[in-house]
């Protein structure tokens, strides 16, 4: 069967998290992904945080799914003519160094575009145009930038970064989303272009709300938040809101059966206005139902401890899975904090693909995640990642074309194997290119 992404062919130059989901999901729509890593010590994931010794991390292995490893130093001259070749041969460059790492190995832009005018260059960094421009970013630093670490945790608390990365995966998924757009308009245009996702642009674009709540809160206050009937008075800026519904119906976390010694014996419940007569009858309210203190939507939220106190007395006696089988049936929207360990022995998830048991050649069986994008007309088998450098002749040969006596002179260059150590002066790098920035809004 046929994949959504079949003959596109990706030049996979990315590390660590942002890039790697990125073209790992492009992967599994079916493109060639070819990463390039530096010989002998590859994405540096590959040995951080080791749980097999001698083995790939997993850190690495559910990033770098289905896709192919050649290894080049691409500073050596031999290295950057194979590169030349990679340019020219894929369709998309995915990239997420530091800033001007490209531009200091000789790959500018302009370059770019000379080798393989239809090339998409896509890359990530941790800021857009601008004073930070040059700034490395990871993950929780995107978080902070991008506006999620004001908006989470307790009032009276710190900023919290989220286990979700938003900044990283977030980041790559709307890379994902670029590059697909980009191969569309090159089948109109013929050409390629150059896309851009900064990671804290990527994650303010999921902080949405908040910024909507900002605005919303110089006309007044924020009624939704509890603050707001506990009498709390707000700020100048969005404040942190605790569990507090993002939306417009008002929810919670709360403590189920058990709680005392299961830290995720808690339900979210939410006091969807459509079904609030719903509420009341199986929390044991239904006074609640003509109660004009309780009526309307507007005159609940003044009082939402109250009546989360009167939820949760009702969630405590029974398990958070019980609290699911009770509400279902009235449509009252309520879900069960699920453990780690819960989610990797969900059955439905494993059913669906999302939940996959992978087997590698150097530390077994593991579980990943799958693609969580459901295609029904391109279909995703999830294959270990590669090792390093597994499909360096493979690919050098059989997608780059070169003979068997070029592929000795390459291996005779020592560009595709670790470097012996040499003098640091002697490796001084071509001078950037004077780079023209794209995306600056002037
Ligand atoms: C993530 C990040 C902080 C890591 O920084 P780092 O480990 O210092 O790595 P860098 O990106 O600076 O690149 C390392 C160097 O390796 C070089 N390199 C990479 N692959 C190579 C190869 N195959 N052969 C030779 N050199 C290679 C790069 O050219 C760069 O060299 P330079 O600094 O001399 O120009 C940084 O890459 C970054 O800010 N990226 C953009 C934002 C991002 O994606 N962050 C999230 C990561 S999950």
């Amino acid at each position: 069967m046929t994949k959504a992404l079949d003959g596109v062919r990706i030049l996979d130059f990315t590390h660590v998290q942002s890039g790697p989901t990125c073209t790992q999901l492009l992967a599994w729509f079916g493109a060639d992904v070819i990463k390039v890593e530096r010989p002998g010590e590859g994405d540096a994931t590959r040995k951080q945080l080791v749980d097999v010794p001698g083995a790939d991390s997993l850190y690495f292995t559910m990033l770098n799914h289905n896709k192919r490893s050649i290894t080049i130093d691409t500073k050596a001259a031999k290295g950057k003519e194979i590169l030349e070749r990679l340019v020219k041969t894929c369709d998309v460059l995915v990239e997420n160094f530091a800033p001007g790492a490209l531009d200091r190995m000789g790959f500018s832009w302009q370059r770019i575009q000379e080798l393989n005018p239809r090339m998409i260059m896509a890359s990530v960094k941790g800021f857009g145009p601008g004073k930070y421009e040059d700034c490395k970013v990871y993950e929780n630093v995107a978080q902070c930038a991008g506006g999620s670490a004001s908006t989470t945790g307790f009032r009276d608390g710190l900023p919290l970064v989220t286990g979700a990365q938003i900044g990283d995966s977030g980041t790559g998924l709307h890379l994902a989303l670029g590059i697909v757009a980009a191969l569309l308009q090159r089948e109109r245009t013929g050409r390629g272009q150059k896309v851009l996702a900064p990671m804290q642009d990527g994650v303010l674009n999921l902080c949405r709300v908040k910024l909507r709540d900002q605005q919303r809160l110089e006309k007044g206050p924020l009624k939704e938040y509890s603050q707001f009937g506990e009498g709390v008075p707000f700020g100048d800026a969005v404040p942190r809101a605790g569990n507090d519904s993002g939306g417009g119906q008002p929810g919670r976390i709360l403590k189920c059966k058990g709680w005392e010694t299961d830290p995720n014996a808690y339900t979210y419940f939410i006091t969807q206005a459509a079904v609030w007569e719903d509420v009341c009858d199986v929390i044991g309210a239904p006074e609640w139902k003509t109660d004009p203190n309780f009526a309307t939507p507007a005159m609940r939220l003044p009082r939402l401890n109250e009546i989360f106190a009167r939820v949760e007395a009702w969630t405590m006696t029974k398990t958070k899975f019980e609290v699911m089988d009770i509400c279902n049936p009235h449509d009252i929207p309520v879900g069960p904090i699920l453990s780690m360990k819960e989610l990797a022995e969900d059955e439905g998830l494993r059913a669906t693909g999302t939940i996959v048991e992978v087997d590698h050649p150097k530390r077994g069986k593991y579980l990943s995640v799958g693609c969580p994008i459901k295609m029904s007309d391109s279909p995703v088998e999830v294959t270990r990642s590669p090792l390093l450098g597994e499909h360096t002749d493979e690919i050098l040969s059989t997608v780059l074309g070169y003979s068997a006596d070029e592929l000795a002179a390459i291996k005779a260059s020592g560009c595709t194997e670790p470097a012996p150590k040499k003098d640091k002066s002697a490796a001084a790098g071509a001078a950037p290119a004077a780079g023209v920035n794209l995306f600056r809004n002037t």
